[in-house]
C-alpha cells in the first residue's frame, strides 16, 4: 500500500462543515452558477442557452484525448494577455479534472524514488505530501513571516542537488495570500536552468491579485526557459469549482506528452459536459466579468480583515496578504501563539465559526503554531458577520485557548 500522509485541510473542513454557521474556511470567492455566466450587461443569454441545449443534444462519447479543443483553445488565450510573451498554442494545454488532478499527473510524471524536489513552503500540502508519497526526497524551501513571507534565493541555490529534478511553487500562494513578483520568478527561472530543472507553478489563484500593483504574471509568460509547467483550473480565481475543470500548460512539447501518458492511465478523459461549461465561462468577457467580481470583492473584504486584525493588535497580526481571497493570521495571547487546533475547535463550538488551523494543516505541528487561514472571500455582510462572531469570542472565551509555551 502506498503510504500517504492525510490530507489535512480537506479532512479539516469536511470533518466540521455540517456544524459550521459562518465558514471562513474556504479558499475561493463565493461560488457561481451556471446562470451567473448571463452577463447582465451584455446580455449573452443566448449564448448561454445554446451552450446549454448543445450539451443536450451532444452524443456522450469520451471526447478528446488532451480535452475538447475549444476549451483548450480558452486556455490558451489566458496566458496570451502579456504582449511580451510568445502566445500558447492548444497544442501546450491539456484539461484535468481540476487542478488538483493536474498537480497530481505532473508531480506523478516529472518525480520518481530517488528524485529530489524543492518546494516552496508554507503551501498546498497536495505539492510536497504527494511528492513524499513517490518516494522522492523533498526539501522544503522555507518562507518567514518576519520577510513578509518572501523567499531567499540564495536558499534555494544550497538547496539544489545533483538529483534535484523539480522547484515547485505556487503563486499566489495558499495560506499566506503572498505573491512572488516578476522579479523573484526570473531569478528562480535563471537558477533552474543553470541546472536543467523544472519548475512546476501552480497558478490555481491567478490572476486574482487585490492588492498589488503591477501583479505577477504567469511562470509561462517569463521568457527565456521551456522546462516551465503551469497548472490552473476554474475553482479559485473564476468560483466555479463545481465544474471539475483545471489544466496542465507548458511550452515543453515533451513535458505534455509524459502527462497525457499518465492522464489515460488516471481518466482517459474528462467530462464532456464539465468541458462544455468550462469554454463556456472561458470566453473572454466572461473571464474579464469574472476576475473583476472577484478582485473586487477580495480588494473590499480585505479591508474588512484588517480592519478586524488592527481592532484585535493585541491578540493577532498577518502580513496583508495581496493575491488570494486568503491570509495566514496568527493569533497570540501575553505575545504567546494560541493552541490553533483548540483555538478553532472553540470558535467553531461556541461561534459557529469554521476557521483552518494553520499548524495542522500547513505545518507539522510545529511549524505555524498559532496561525489560522482566514478565507474572505464570501460575500462582504457574510464576512462582517462571521467576523463579529470571533470578536465576540475573542472578548469571552479567548482566555480559556491554551497558548504554546516552548
Ligand atoms: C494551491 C492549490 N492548488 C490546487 C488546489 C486544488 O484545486 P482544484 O482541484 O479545485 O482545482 C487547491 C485547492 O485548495 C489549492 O489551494
Amino acid at each position: 500500500m502506498v503510504k500517504i500522509d492525510p490530507f489535512e485541510v480537506d479532512h479539516w473542513i469536511l470533518t466540521r462543515s455540517a456544524g459550521a454557521k459562518h465558514s471562513l474556511a474556504h479558499s475561493y470567492c463565493s461560488a457561481l452558477s451556471i446562470n451567473d455566466l448571463v452577463s447582465p450587461q451584455s446580455d449573452n443569454t443566448n449564448e448561454v442557452e445554446n451552450a446549454w441545449s448543445s450539451i443536450l443534444s451532444k452524443p456522450m462519447e469520451y471526447g478528446p484525448m488532451k480535452g475538447s479543443s475549444a476549451l483548450r483553445s480558452r486556455i490558451a488565450d489566458l496566458y496570451s494577455s502579456d504582449a511580451a510573451a510568445e502566445p500558447l498554442s492548444i497544442e501546450n494545454i491539456v484539461t484535468t479534472p481540476g487542478a488538483s488532478l493536474a498537480n497530481f499527473l505532473v508531480l506523478f510524471t516529472l518525480l520518481g524514488p530517488g528524485d529530489h524536489a524543492i518546494v516552496q513552503y508554507p503551501t498546498y500540502q497536495q505539492l510536497y505530501s504527494l511528492p513524499t508519497s513517490i518516494g522522492a526526497e523533498v526539501s522544503l524551501w522555507k518562507a518567514h513571516e518576519e520577510d513578509g513571507w518572501r523567499l531567499d534565493l540564495d536558499e534555494l541555490k544550497e538547496l539544489i542537488r545533483p538529483n534535484t529534478k523539480l522547484i515547485v511553487i505556487n503563486n499566489p500562494v495558499n495560506p499566506t495570500g503572498a505573491a512572488l513578483p516578476r522579479s523573484t520568478l526570473e531569478q528562480i527561472i535563471q537558477i533552474a536552468r543553470a541546472h536543467s530543472i523544472t519548475i512546476l507553478s501552480d497558478e490555481v489563484y491567478h490572476p486574482l491579485y487585490h492588492s498589488v500593483s503591477p501583479p505577477p504574471p504567469s511562470i509561462l509568460s517569463v521568457s527565456g526557459y521551456d522546462k516551465l509547467v503551469a497548472t490552473s483550473s476554474l475553482s479559485k480565481a473564476f468560483s466555479l469549482a463545481g465544474i471539475r475543470v483545471g489544466w496542465i500548460a507548458s511550452r515543453d512539447p515533451a513535458i505534455i506528452d509524459l502527462c497525457v501518458n499518465s492522464r489515460s492511465y488516471a481518466l482517459i478523459t474528462l467530462s464532456q459536459v464539465d468541458e462544455h461549461l468550462a469554454e463556456l465561462a472561458l470566453r473572454p468577457a466572461t473571464v474579464q466579468r469574472l476576475i473583476e467580481r472577484n478582485t473586487e470583492l477580495a480588494r473590499r473584504n480585505v479591508r474588512v480583515v484588517q480592519e478586524f486584525v488592527d481592532r484585535h493588535a493585541a491578540n493577532c497580526r498577518w502580513v496583508a496578504p495581496v493575491g488570494a481571497p486568503i491570509g495566514f493570521v496568527q493569533f497570540v495571547r501575553d505575545g504567546k501563539p494560541v493552541d490553533d487546533v483548540e483555538f478553532c475547535t472553540r470558535l467553531l463550538e461556541k461561534r459557529g465559526v469554521l476557521l483552518v488551523p494553520g499548524s495542522k494543516c500547513f505545518g507539522d505541528g510545529t511549524d505555524f503554531r498559532g496561525y489560522v487561514r482566514l478565507g474572505f472571500g464570501e460575500e462582504t455582510e457574510h464576512l462582517e458577520a462571521a467576523l463579529d462572531e470571533v470578536h465576540a469570542f475573542i472578548e469571552e472565551e479567548y482566555d480559556d485557548v491554551p497558548v504554546f509555551s516552548d
